[in-house]
């Protein structure tokens, strides 16, 4: 059967991601940099299956039961609880437990964007986040970071640009700490710069954080959301990088209107998050199985990107530079302008056996070729270095050409 006739208007704005993409050429012999998988090895999966088997027997049905979409009590009371340490302060309601937080991404897309509506966010960004607001046809507007993140007197003055031509700003969505693709963490001066300038502008802020859990270093990761003090931020976060992906388990804090909001917007998505994983995160939270792991994979995160520095450092060749994150899972890397990360991936892949994620997917409203998102979490050292030596060699010959 033929379906293209049949495809809604929508189907247009979905485009199936460079990531996914590229991940379908890697074979065995290719060392990845591309995808965004966290190391697995070092899981506690003893722990994880006796927690599986004591929630099987101890909550039995009620984990295998439909839920309600406002997700599990005794979840949203350990994340309550998880969230004031971190700064965040919020009551249940205030909590909805989601499939990862590419859902949460999903929701607030889905409940706050017409078409046409303008997005800002910073430049380059997640690009999953670009896929979800670009099907509801945002319009997204990028501002640029700088080493302390997202510049605030840019943000102004493309806020300033943007009321004046009478448009639709829903709000800014922001990853302040350790951004994906590019690691860098806005300074707690700008964080708070950001607030203010959203009060003033009257901005909702859409705060996504999956990695300010495990920095290198001594960093302040506080969450806008706990300086928010007008109900005005969004904050969604994920257990993907501190129990396993697999788990699929986010969730949002917010006001309570908004939670409102996008648990109506979520039964019809999936009716709710699964409560056997919301029963599994319960229990590993309870226990302190959770932060066991967050720092593990702190220790074995910094030695990788430590690793990662240190091999650009020797390896690379003059003219290509690069970000030094103080946490999450990866490094931004600039080349000469010259090259086209794009095209360059071909022969990356082919004849020098190594992959990596190409810029321009994560510039939302712009075309700039000249970088690279390497990940540093799931391979091995030796990977690492023998990885980089080879971009490298590929960068080499790339510019000789
Ligand atoms: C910035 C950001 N937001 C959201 C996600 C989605 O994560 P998940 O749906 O696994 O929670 C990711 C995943 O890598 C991410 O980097």
């Amino acid at each position: 059967m033929n379906i293209d006739g049949l495809l809604s208007e929508r189907a247009n704005y979905m485009k199936a991601s460079d990531i996914r993409e590229l991940l379908k050429w890697v074979t065995a012999d290719v060392i990845s940099f591309g995808g965004g998988l966290p190391d697995l090895s070092q899981l506690p999966l003893g722990e994880y299956s006796d927690v599986a088997k004591y929630v099987i027997s101890n909550y039995g049905l009620k984990a295998l039961q439909y839920g309600k979409t406002e997700g599990v009590d005794e979840l949203k009371d350990e994340l309550v609880k998880f969230m004031s340490r971190y700064g965040i302060r919020a009551d249940s309601t205030q909590i909805l437990p989601t499939v990862g937080s590419q859902e949460a991404i999903e929701l607030v897309a889905r409940v706050f964007i017409d078409p046409g509506d303008v997005i800002i966010t910073e430049k380059p960004t997640y690009l999953a986040a670009l896929q979800a607001f670009r099907v509801y046809r945002a319009r997204i507007i990028g501002v640029d970071m700088d080493n302390d993140g997202l510049m605030i007197d840019k943000l102004e003055d493309t806020v300033k640009r943007l009321k004046s031509e009478g448009a639709r700003v829903k709000f800014l969505y922001t990853i302040p700490v350790c951004q994906n693709p590019t690691g860098i963490t806005m300074s707690l001066d700008r964080r708070k710069a950001l607030l203010e300038l959203a009060s003033r502008y009257d901005l909702m802020v859409i705060e996504d954080n999956p990695y300010s859990y495990f920095t290198f270093e001594p960093v302040d990761t506080t969450p806008l959301k706990a300086l928010d003090r007008e109900g005005r931020v969004v904050y969604m976060s994920t257990f993907s990088k501190i129990i396993a992906p697999g788990i699929r388990l986010g969730w949002v804090v917010a006001d309570q209107e908004v939670v409102n909001w996008l648990a109506i917007a979520k039964q019809a998505i999936d009716l709710h998050t699964p409560t056997l994983s919301q029963y599994i995160a319960y229990e590993l939270l309870r226990r302190g199985i959770v932060d066991k792991y967050i720092s593990v994979i702190r220790e074995t995160y910094k030695v990788k990107r430590d690793a990662m520095l240190d091999a650009l450092s020797r390896y690379m060749p003059r003219g290509v530079s690069w970000t030094r994150p103080s946490g999450g899972m990866f490094i931004w890397v600039t080349v000469p302008s010259g090259i086209r990360t794009e095209d360059m991936l071909a022969l990356a892949i082919r004849k020098y056996k190594v992959a990596y994620v190409p810029g321009k997917s994560f510039y939302p409203d712009e075309d700039v070729h000249n970088n690279m998102r390497l990940n540093f979490t799931y391979p091995t050292i030796d990977q690492i270095y023998d990885g980089v030596r080879r971009l490298a060699n590929a960068i080499s010959e790339y510019l000789n050409q």
